[in-house]
């Protein structure tokens, strides 16, 4: 039995614990949270769950085995350094920190302690993602060209970070997993307009052999987007997920050139095929990567999605900041 214990109940906090509740051989021992009432809202759900408004009555526990941190991202190194360093196994919500020094020490912490860090990457655990995954190592896309994501809403504004620090997680998390090569290099840009931290902004990411990345990520947009185009040579695909059925849509269209000797006689034609949708496994992404996690720190396997995962993505979070400070400013990775 892996006994759970859980810091930060409130808006991600009960997906986290009734995702770890449900599993088998798993078991919420104690929940924390600063604020009183969120404690309220877990003893009426959970009455056998023990409660608890100081961290270290978790991280220093001696009947718990592995921490979940669903705190605010200042909070994350904190927390999970102390549950590592009381030889507790740790599930940190995504970013896994606020610089690349503290994921790389987490990292280290870790290893020496011979513990699994995970980082919560909910997206990776979709049916959607996972489908795209496979088409692209199948080689059905053929070699990759772009990755354009729209991740755009009114709101949820967060205090402590801007909306690349909340939102582009998400898909620099999905590019990581997905493409087969790492960005060398950022770009970013944006504005903000209430609060001092940027809530619309745009990444460039670019790849070697001609790849580009680009993601939109928006608080202030007056309807919900949540697109992804992936451009091959062989196939296109858009993937809308607020679809419910159909989120997949996979285009035989392209560009042929026939004849290049001379740039003038260029012959360009386009090719429009048919158009197919994938199945893709409806099962709640949350689940399976709490199921996933149980079972590394069962058998001590290294999670994809472990702390050197985390610190990538915070790496080029970092490279966001430094390039947004500076108008766009192209920052080498
Ligand atoms: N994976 C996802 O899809 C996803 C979705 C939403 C949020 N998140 C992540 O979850 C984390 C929390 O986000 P949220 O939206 O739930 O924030 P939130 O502000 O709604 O909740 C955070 C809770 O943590 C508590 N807290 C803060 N510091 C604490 C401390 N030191 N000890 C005990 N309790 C403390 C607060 O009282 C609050 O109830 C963030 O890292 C965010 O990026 C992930």
């Amino acid at each position: 039995m892996i006994r759970m214990g859980v810091i930060g109940y409130g808006y991600w906090g009960p997906n986290i614990v009734r995702n770890f509740h449900n599993q088998e051989g798993v078991k919420v021992v104690a929940v924390c949270d600063g604020n009183p009432a969120a404690l309220k809202r877990v003893a009426k759900i959970y009455p056998d769950i023990r409660l608890c408004t100081d961290c270290k009555d978790i991280t220093s526990a001696t009947d718990i085995d592995a921490v979940a941190v669903v705190t605010p991202v200042s909070t994350h190194f904190e927390l999970a350094r102390q549950a590592l360093a009381n030889g507790k196994h740790v599930f940190v919500e995504k970013p896994l920190t606020a610089t690349a020094a503290e994921a790389e020490e987490l990292v280290a912490l870790a290893q020496k302690k011979r513990l699994v860090i995970m980082v919560d990457h909910t997206f990776v655990f979709t049916g959607a993602v996972r489908k795209i995954k496979q088409l692209i190592d199948e080689g059905v896309m053929g070699s990759l060209y772009y990755y354009d994501s729209t991740r755009v809403n009114l709101g949820l504004f967060q205090h402590d970070i801007n909306v690349i620090w909340d939102l582009a997680p998400h898909d620099l998390s999905i590019m990581d997993y997905l493409l087969p090569i790492k960005p060398e290099a950022i770009v970013a840009t944006g504005a903000s307009h209430y609060n001092g931290l940027e809530d619309v902004a745009y990444i460039t990411a670019y790849f070697a052999d001609n790849l580009i990345a680009h993601l939109n990520v928006n608080w202030l947009s007056p309807v919900k987007v949540r697109t992804t185009l992936i451009g091959g040579e062989k196939q296109m695909l858009v993937w809308n997920d607020l679809e419910s059925d159909e989120k997949i849509k996979i285009y035989d269209k392209g560009v042929e050139v026939s004849s290049a000797e001379n740039v003038y006689d260029l012959l360009v034609s386009y090719r429009s095929g048919d158009m197919w949708s994938p199945r893709v496994e409806q099962k709640e992404a949350l689940g399976l990567e709490c199921r996933y996690f149980a079972d590394c720190v069962e058998t001590g396997r290294t999670p994809f999605n472990d702390g050197e995962a985390g610190h990538r993505i915070v790496k080029m979070l970092e490279a966001t900041s430094i390039s947004l400070k500076n108008r766009g400013e192209i920052v080498y990775l």
